[in-house]
């Protein structure tokens, strides 16, 4: 038998598995543009005065942004959501989402967020007062945080066990310390995605005069602070599961090993490409190379944390379950569907792209 996570498991359930490993590595990417951005916006309100605040390249780039990629990441949470079911069985269908009243929450909290994304990228914002800026900034930030700290519950009690999810869901503490802190954790992680993906972004405008070379300084401080904070959660994790050895077993098996690797290349890979390229094709090369860790990365982790959880509820009755689902057709529809989706993005990309040229 193959050795490796999830490719160890009976076929079905493997499939099943890495689509959820993929799709929450992307959506978590996304989200992480969304998390990491609105908290930058926010520091840059409360820590920059008036023009300085408004001018910032990389805030410009998160205001402009925001919206879009509040929707992407969305978007991308309906697949993982989909497919978590189908692995885990438990209730979570989108709309069986709203009958609890945490979960209901997250509805508002998004729209909100939506509007005062749309607002900070609005003319009218810049004639707003100080105090009103920091104000609409924190807010929307905390909105979207809010958002990630309800999926960290969700996943703190899927731990526990799947089919007591909607039980136990409204009546978690708000202040439930496993869900605060794996919130922490993964909400530190989101620096670098958003780092690369602004420095992806900024790339070649870097190198022409100083006010953006002084921006890249800035984003290499918080590349290099992102960098360290994941560092450090994988420092502090390995010292903590030390007292959890049935995690520890399962994160440091043979079978983890593939995610692992990923993850630890992906660290290794991230700081090399730090410094600014002389010229905008090694800039260029820099950025791509970063992207590439940042991939690496997020499917490492995304790998590591199915690899955990599925050590804790993958039950012999759920193997069958996906052996029997697997029968039941659909995967030709869903290959279709999957094709039709991506060139749709891919049109979409490219629309958006010569409009911005023509614009230019
Ligand atoms: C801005 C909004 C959002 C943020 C900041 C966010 C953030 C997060 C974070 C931090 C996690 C990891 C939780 C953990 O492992 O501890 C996560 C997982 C997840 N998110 Fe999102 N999310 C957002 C919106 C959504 C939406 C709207 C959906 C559904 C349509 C969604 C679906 C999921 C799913 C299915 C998971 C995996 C849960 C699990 O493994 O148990 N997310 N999200």
């Amino acid at each position: 038998m193959n050795p490796f996570f999830p490719v160890n498991l009976p076929a079905p359930t493997a499939v099943y598995l890495a689509l959820l490993i993929l799709t929450w590595a992307m959506h978590y990417v996304l989200v992480s543009t969304v998390v990491a951005g609105s908290a930058y916006l926010a520091l840059n309100e409360i820590f920059r005065r008036g023009d300085r605040a408004l001018a910032d390249p990389i805030a410009r780039i998160c205001r402009d942004w925001m919206p879009a990629a509040l929707g992407v990441a969305i978007t991308a949470g309906v697949a993982p959501l989909l497919v978590a079911q189908v692995i885990y069985q438990i209730e979570s269908y989108t709309a069986h989402l709203l009958l609890w009243r945490r979960a209901a929450l997250v509805l508002p909290a998004l729209i909100a967020a939506f509007y005062l994304f749309y607002l900070q990228k609005s003319e009218r914002f810049k004639s707003l007062n100080r105090a009103a800026r920091v104000g609409v900034a924190v807010v929307a930030f905390l909105c979207v945080a809010g958002v990630g700290r309800f999926w960290a519950q969700v996943h703190v009690l899927t731990l526990s066990s799947a089919e007591s999810l909607s039980l136990n869901l409204d009546a978690a503490s708000f202040l439930d310390r496993t869900a605060l802190v794996r919130f922490a954790v993964f909400g530190a992680a989101t620096v670098l995605p958003w780092s690369a993906i602004v420095r992806a972004k900024l790339g070649p405008q870097l190198l022409s005069n100083t006010e953006t070379a002084a921006n890249h300084r800035c984003l290499f401080w918080i590349m290099c602070l992102g960098w360290a904070g994941v560092a450090l959660i994988f420092a502090g994790a390995s010292a903590w599961l030390r007292n959890e050895p049935q995690l520890f077993q399962a994160l440091t098996s043979r079978a983890s090993g593939p995610c692992l690797a990923a993850s630890a290349a992906g660290m290794l890979i991230f700081p090399l490409t730090l410094r600014r390229g002389r010229t905008r094709k090694s800039e260029r090369l820099c950025c791509s190379i970063q992207v590439v860790a940042v991939i690496l990365l997020a499917v490492g982790l995304a790998g590591l944390r199915e690899s955990v959880r599925a050590e804790f509820v993958l039950r012999p009755e759920l193997l069958s379950r996906h052996a029997e689902l697997a029968q039941k057709g659909g995967w030709a529809v869903f290959a279709v569907f999957a094709a039709v989706n991506a060139a749709c993005i891919l049109a979409a990309i490219q629309i958006a792209r010569s409009q911005r040229e023509r614009q230019e």
